[in-house]
């Protein structure tokens, strides 16, 4: 028996969905191809998820270059948080993720959260082997691996680059100029759909874990202390969910509940992770994700990413295993305040009070004209330190004399030249630094889940058939039209017009005359095509209008249509 990742790797490869890119030069691990029909799915994907969680929900779209500066990933952490556990085979030299080997041959879960020493206990222990050649890895020493891949950007190698391993810090790091486009106004989100490059240390499962693969991810900016989620478009929405504490538990169970319930009993403990819970489960199921095999599982403590407080994984099941296809983070404002502390720019926005304030506000103004004469070259740096000190500590200015500290010496300096006095100043708001909620799914990951789950075998006539059950909306073709017979030039005429008919109606039309209509039937119900029309004598030649037949693909029902309405009905079964 294959299992169901072995049967869709097959039909994937044979229809043109995907296959191991480069295969004329032996292959290079972790990178895949899409044919015509992934790429038409994969794109058909990506559209659903632009109108779901960019148009409709508002939002700010931007496209930004996959290649970074180093100090960005100094910034956001990457550079030295963004490693995986690596052990390489004494044998045949062979590299593992050494928590996916603990995972694979013990009862131990997230193994990625226990400290390199307990790592290499744990190999030891277990007398873990090479999956290659079957050494023994006892006593191999486990390091942290950085998954980004490095380039150089210009000729020469003085400035380092990196391909991004999220899109999300294209947004980030253009925060400033965005949130202008935003009229600088809380709350606000902004996505991206783009390539995203990681140099996974054992990429698996095809297109599961790749080197180069398509995120699409909305960064949400709120301010955490006025910005409240409308809830009432999904506060009714069931949901399935695997709380941290359950997981923990021997005896842990699924809490099945409804996104209003669960953010106010504090099972999901973010409103806003709430609501995109919500509108996830809701656009899942509309692209043809199978709910009963599909969970929304919280992050354990150890298993977070450097950046988030809280996570929650959309994750799907083929072959008995659970698949993490989007993450729901809670990044708080680490993003922001790095880019901050490290960027030349602002990344905070203006929060206006409701009424503006009066506050107290020590100011010094430095006597220039005794200051100059007295220190020389140094009196500018002195007034500016006195400046810095009256913001800091102003209670220093009470005596007669305030000493300053510039380039490690000290210099007194009276207080009437430093001419310290304490203002009263209204203001109208503070600057601040928005907090990120951020939804970010995997494409190519969503594409797999939707064809495993289509994956359908039955009986037709008496013959086994293979079909992929994809919804109308993502599939890659919407119709295949066929002459019946391919030796009829009136049929072929009249089917031509059919699919300039179609196709000028905006449908992706398949045209096939070859071998029988059984034949063609099944070729369209293995790339998952919704429908198929058929043009036939019958319909020439009967006294009412033209007429065609068309086959649903699941069912394998026949209707007869004329074809003058067969826009208008194809449109309706699709959205039906
Ligand atoms: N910006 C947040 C972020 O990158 P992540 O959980 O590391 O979070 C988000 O990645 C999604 O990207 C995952 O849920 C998964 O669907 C997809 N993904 C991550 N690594 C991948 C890989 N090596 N191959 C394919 N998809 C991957």
């Amino acid at each position: 028996e294959r299992t169901e990742g072995e049967r869709l790797a097959e039909l994937a490869k044979r229809r043109g969905y995907f296959f191991g890119s480069n295969a004329a030069y032996g292959g290079a691990a972790g990178f895949y191809t899409f044919g015509p029909q992934g790429a038409a799915l994969k794109s058909n994907v990506e559209e659903a998820w632009r109108d779901r969680f960019t148009v409709k929900e508002g939002n700010l779209e931007i496209e930004a270059p996959t290649i970074m500066p180093e100090p960005v990933f100094e910034a956001s952490g990457h550079l030295d948080g963004f490693d995986d556990m690596l052990v390489e085979c004494p044998e045949c030299g062979e590299s593992h993720r050494a928590d996916h080997l603990i995972e694979d041959e013990t009862d131990v879960e997230d193994a990625e959260s226990y400290p390199v020493e307990e790592v290499e206990s744990l190999i030891a222990d277990n007398d873990l082997r090479c999956p290659n050649c079957g050494a023994e890895l006892a006593g191999e020493s486990v390091e942290d691996f950085n998954l980004m891949f490095e380039t150089n950007i210009g000729p020469g190698s003085s400035t380092p680059g990196y391909l991004r391993p999220e899109t999300a810090q294209g947004i980030f790091v253009e925060f400033p100029r965005i949130k202008e486009y935003a009229r600088n106004s809380l709350p606000f989100g902004v996505t991206q759909i783009g390539r995203a490059y990681r140099n996974e240390i054992s990429p698996r499962k095809s297109i599961v874990r790749t080197r180069e693969f398509t995120q699409a991810e909305l960064e949400q900016f709120v301010d955490p202390e006025r910005d409240e989620p409308d809830l009432s478009s999904v506060e009714d929405v069931e949901v399935v969910l695997y709380p941290a504490e359950e997981q923990q538990k021997d005896d842990g169970e699924y809490v099945e509940t409804t996104i209003g319930e669960a953010v106010e009993e504090g099972v999901i403990g973010n409103a806003w992770v709430g609501y995109f819970l919500g509108i996830a489960q809701g656009w899942y199921e509309r692209i043809g994700v199978d709910m009963d095999r599909f969970r929304f599982r919280q992050h354990l403590t150890g298993e977070r990413a450097h950046y988030a407080a809280d996570c929650w994984d959309a994750e799907s099941e083929v072959d008995g295993d659970w698949i993490e296809i989007a993450g729901f983070a809670y990044r708080g404002d680490y993003d922001l305040s790095k880019h901050g502390e490290y960027g030349d720019d602002e990344f905070t926005v203006f929060r206006q009070y409701d009424e503006p304030k009066t506050v107290e506000r020590a100011v010094v103004e430095p006597d220039m004209s005794v200051l100059g004469p007295e220190f020389g070259g140094q009196a500018a740096d002195i007034a500016e330190a006195l400046e810095t000190l009256a913001e800091r500590d102003p209670d220093a200015f009470e005596g007669d004399e305030v000493t300053v500290e510039v380039d490690g010496e000290e210099f007194a300096v009276d207080a009437d030249v430093a001419n310290f006095r304490v203002e009263e100043q209204t203001i109208a708001g503070e600057h601040i630094t928005p907090h990120v909620v951020e939804p970010s799914f995997g494409v190519d990951r969503t594409v797999y889940t939707l064809l495993a789950h289509a994956y359908s075998e039955d009986e037709v006539d008496g013959e086994e058939r293979t079909y992929l059950s994809l919804e109308p909306g993502v599939a890659p073709t919407d119709v295949g039209v066929f002459p019946l017979v391919s030796n009829v030039e009136e049929l072929i005429d009249r089917s031509e017009d059919v699919v300039e008919q179609l196709r000028d109606a905006g449908f992706s039309v398949v045209y096939d005359d070859s071998g029988s209509i059984g034949r063609r039937y099944r070729r369209q119900d293995e790339v998952g095509t919704p429908f198929c029309v058929t043009v036939d004598r019958d319909g020439l030649e009967g006294d009412g209008p033209d007429s065609v037949t068309v086959r649903a693909r699941d069912s394998g029902r026949q209707v007869r249509i004329p074809v003058s309405e067969l826009v208008g009905q194809l449109r309706a079964l699709s959205d039906g």
